[in-house]
């Protein structure tokens, strides 16, 4: 109501309400490289127009006079009461876009009470990004590592520092094809910019040791050289440059840690086995990030899963791949009404959020949009992007006369195919 009485008062938002001008104006405002890789997808970027294709396909149908003259927008998600069923998608490498950005959308998130999934390719050490909620809910985004002691470190640290779920993602066992990062040279790892869950970590820095010690046994001088900087420099980041460590560290240091960071941040090798070791490793709850298929959603929930985030990453893995809100349906179905079950890729409105619930979301989250706000305005840019979503959210559900999303079925689409 806040956001559409501003409007009718003739005030002009820093941030537009269009998305298509939001998309402009972030462009603007970020540099090529960070615009190329938040922005772009995988391939030739059919998933990501498939993603808007599906949303844009579906129509609702409303219905009129049903007297709701509030709606209740809350919802509850794994035990935990929401004020809306929104939620902020973990971005890894926010940092390109701007410095201290994980702990701006944290701050942004917290404001709104809006669940924030804290990315493991975050630039903020997690512990900080837990201090920056306060008590606003966040689950942490694990990508499993090849090193499993690594893996073990990443799920203590999440319960110790208040993580209400660990979000695992399958989906990115290795990096998409991305022309447009290959192209300029600039996937951002190569800068160095979120592996700051990896630099704060007691295990990550005892496998940097190691290839110490392993280069010394070969007599590889200027390897040791240069690990023995990596080691010295990752002892010594200061948490008062969250955001990126380019300004800390010089060359060849970043690159002797990043090659590490590149050989065990991901696995390729990744199967349902390791998934099936949750449980006895976490009292966390286990969400899924990245099915799409019914069969891989019902395997996760057979493996003590609670919840499974339906997702293709934004269009930037498998390009082809179906759209999300294509796979939700079947989804839903395979894992019945007990399993949470997000949406996310391609959500960019209020109606969309409703289109999702209409075929059988909990929730969604939304990617690309907030780090658009964060580029324009940090975190008031964040925050007001979510709150224009969720201002939408509002008036569609009243103008469709629902009551609550509760209420929200299939029932207002006009062909729940
Ligand atoms: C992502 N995504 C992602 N997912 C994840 O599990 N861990 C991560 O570190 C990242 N990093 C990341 C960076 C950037 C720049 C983007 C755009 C996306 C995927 C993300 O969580 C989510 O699935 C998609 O962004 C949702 O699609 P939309 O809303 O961007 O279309």
């Amino acid at each position: 109501a806040e956001v559409y009485r501003a409007g009718v008062l003739g005030r002009r938002p820093t941030i537009p309400s269009d998305l298509a001008e939001l998309e402009r104006r972030a462009r603007r405002a970020m540099s090529p490289k960070a615009w190329a890789y938040v922005a772009g997808g995988a391939g030739n970027g059919a998933t990501m127009r498939s993603n808007r294709a599906a949303f844009e396909r579906r129509q609702l149908v409303p219905r009129m006079a049903a007297g709701h003259r509030q709606r209740d927008l809350s919802t509850t998600l794994l035990g935990q009461r929401l004020p809306s069923p929104l939620l902020l998608a973990p971005i890894g490498a926010a940092g390109l876009v701007r410095r201290g950005s994980d702990l701006m959308v944290a701050r942004a998130a917290a404001r709104l009470g809006t669940p924030y999934i804290v990315s493991n390719q975050g630039c903020s050490p997690m512990e900080d990004v837990a201090r920056a909620m306060g008590g606003t809910p966040w689950w942490f985004q694990l990508y499993w590592s090849t090193d499993e002691d690594l893996v073990d470190s990443m799920l203590q640290r999440a319960e110790a520092s208040g993580a209400a779920a660990v979000v695992v993602t399958v989906d990115t066992t290795m990096l998409g094809w991305r022309p447009r990062d290959l192209d300029l040279g600039s996937l951002p790892f190569s800068q160095g910019v979120g592996i700051a869950q990896y630099t704060s970590d007691p295990r990550f820095r005892q496998i940097v040791a190691e290839r110490v010690d392993v280069a010394a046994a070969a007599g590889r001088d200027r390897d040791v050289e240069v690990t023995i900087g990596a080691v010295r420099s990752l002892l010594s980041i200061s948490r008062e440059h969250p955001g990126s460590w380019r300004d800390n560290l010089r060359s060849p240091v970043p690159r002797a840690a990043v090659e590490t960071f590149l050989d065990i941040y991901s696995n390729p090798g990744l199967a349902w086995d390791h998934l099936a070791t949750l449980p006895e490793r976490t009292r966390l709850p286990v969400v899924v990030k990245g099915v799409l298929h019914p069969d891989d959603a019902r395997r996760a929930v057979d493996l003590g899963a609670a919840g499974v985030v339906v997702s293709n990453h934004g269009g930037r893995q498998v390009d082809g791949a179906i759209a999300s809100l294509d796979a939700l349906a079947a989804v839903r179905s395979a894992v019945g009404g007990q399993t949470a079950v997000v949406l996310d890729s391609g959500v960019r409105s209020g109606a969309d959020v409703v289109k999702a619930l209409a075929l059988g979301a909990d929730a969604v989250a939304l990617g690309r949009p907030y780090v658009y706000g964060l580029a324009l305005d940090g975190q008031s840019g964040v925050r007001d992007v979510v709150a224009n979503v969720v201002a939408e959210l509002d008036l569609t559900l009243g103008l469709c006369g629902v009551g609550s999303v509760a209420e929200v079925g299939p029932d207002l689409l006009a062909d729940a195919g």
